[in-house]
């Protein structure tokens, strides 16, 4: 990530306003009554803010439309935007107002000065709609592309109230970030080994860090997960993060993710067109490790674990092949129907994994596991699979409000049925027919009983070819901000 907007907040100053350089926003209702700061504007102005509010252009905007106003009279500002807002704004509606902000881009020297008096209520989510969409991943860029709004100073009535509902705000966004920046780094620079770096790097937040390698996995048994990486020259790592911010021995929730660093399908080898898309295959770890970061930084006073199966899929020499019969960490034997079926390999291990040593109160996994959940749902909403209707709902449920998309979908067990194997006790691939459930009742045969579990596939959002509200093109941080509320609404309520 290279571009990351600073936020300062301060109070309401009147005089600030005309001689504040780059950008000026404020936002207005429908009904057009103007705060005291937007009169303020209107003055500076001669009447040019009364005039907008009474035109029809105002009448007929969209709500979250910006209305600009260049070069204006009587400021400093190179625009003054009026942003029309709902009455009683959903969070979503008022990120969108700041998202369209930030896709506006900062004037000189990329300031915007957002005031949100008036607004006050909503103005964390305004300010998280900034935040967002000011990402940009331009790493890789020698040149880089004009930034976005670098410092916004967002102004608005009880400064201290806005900057703590603000602050907890940017703490998850700087997770979104840390979960889009992984999803978007090519796989020659995010290898197993850099992953695992970076993961190394929350324990200066205060998350407790565990890297286990290739040796340790053989020896704790996770054979699964090791025979998908052994075609690679990087090594296969589990790393666990643990977040300690609640009671004292109070049992975590975990959350598993799927990190297939990249994923040509092994000996199976995928087509060549659009392999390079396989970069995002370690969406599911990235969530996992946005999330912890997210916790870290808003000192959650939740217990949580992650842990993610860094791997790399390779056809070489060494790398497993179809008809091999793995042997996992719970002991079942699987045959290799076809090497490209590896994110349930890798998963079954950790997860079971996850539930011996940590005996959580719950188990989440995410993962780009099929490309059938793209086929069923598109790129609208992840797959979501639970053994646990409480617990489903619950996610569902933080996932709405925070406009994620989120459809449940069925287990059963004819689709079990379809991955038993004639040599072995489990195969990894049953067919064309309902790949995303059969995948997903392949990893229930992992879940350990009575455990609270829910499988999310989020092969078809966890990036996108087009910009979407929150984001650009590419990784969107798909989850991190619905298992973060998750999280708020289970431990922290
Ligand atoms: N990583 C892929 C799934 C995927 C596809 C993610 C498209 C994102 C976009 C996964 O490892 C895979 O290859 N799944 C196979 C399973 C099949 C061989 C049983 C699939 O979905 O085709
Ligand atoms: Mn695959
Ligand atoms: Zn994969």
């Amino acid at each position: 990530m290279t571009e990351v907007t600073n936020f300062s907040f301060n109070d309401l100053d009147l005089d600030v306003i005309a001689t504040a350089e780059g950008r000026v926003a404020f936002l207005v209702s429908p009904d057009a009554k103007l705060s005291r700061a937007a009169r303020r504007i209107n003055k500076l102005t001669k009447g040019a803010v009364q005039r907008i509010v009474e035109s029809e252009k105002f009448e007929n905007a969209k709500e979250a439309e910006v209305i600009t106003i260049s070069w204006p009279t009587g400021m400093a500002a190179e625009a003054v935007d009026l942003i029309k807002l709902e009455k009683r704004p959903s969070v979503d509606n008022a990120r969108k107002a700041g998202a369209a902000l930030a896709k506006l881009g900062g004037g000189a020297s990329s300031e915007l000065l957002l005031i949100v008096a008036g607004m006050n209520k909503h103005a964390e989510d305004v300010v998280m709609g900034v935040a967002l969409r000011g990402y940009d991943f331009t790493d890789h860029k020698t040149l880089k592309p004009g930034s976005p709004s670098k410092n916004v100073s967002v102004m608005g009535g009880d400064v201290e109230v806005l900057e703590a509902a603000s602050k907890s705000a940017l703490a998850v966004a700087q997770g979104v970030f840390m979960t889009r920046d992984l999803v978007n780094e090519p796989a020659n620079v995010l290898t197993t080994t850099e992953f695992a770096e970076r993961i190394e790097g929350l324990q200066n937040l205060g998350v407790e860090v565990e890297i286990l390698d290739e040796e340790q996995l053989a020896e704790i048994g996770m054979g699964a997960l090791l025979s998908v990486g052994q075609g690679s020259v990087y090594p296969s790592k589990v790393a666990i993060m643990q977040w300690s911010g609640g009671e004292d021995g109070e049992a975590p929730l975990a959350l598993v993710g799927k990190g297939v660093v990249f994923d040509t399908g092994g000996i199976s080898i995928k087509p060549s067109g659009g392999m390079e898309d396989m970069t995002m295959d370690m969406g599911g770890a990235g969530v996992v490790t946005g999330v912890m970061k997210s916790l870290a930084l808003r000192k959650a006073e939740a217990n949580v674990v992650g842990l993610v199966g860094l791997v790399e899929n390779m056809p070489s020499g060494d790398a497993y092949r179809p008809g091999d019969i793995v042997t996992s960490l719970k002991g079942d034997t699987i045959e290799v129907i076809t090497t490209d079926a590896e994110g349930r390999l890798v998963l079954c291990d950790v997860m079971w994994y996850a539930q011996n040593r940590f005996n959580p109160i719950c188990m989440i996994d995410l993962a780009t596991l099929t490309g059938a959940v793209i086929i069923g749902l598109g790129h609208e909403n992840a797959g979501v699979f639970s053994n646990n209707d409480e617990l489903c709902n619950c996610f569902l449920k933080a996932a709405k409000a925070e406009g994620e998309g989120a459809w449940r979908m069925p287990l059963g067990a004819g689709y079990a049925d379809a991955m038993k194997s004639k040599n072995a006790d489990w195969k990894n691939a049953g067919g064309r027919a309902a790949g995303s459930c059969t995948a997903a009742e392949f990893l229930h045969q992992f879940v350990q009983e009575d455990m609270p579990w829910i499988h999310i596939d989020i092969a078809g959002v966890a990036e996108l070819k087009t910009p979407s509200m929150l984001a650009p093109s590419g990784a969107t941080g798909w989850g991190v901000m619905a298992l973060d509320r998750m999280i708020r609404d289970m431990f922290e309520g």
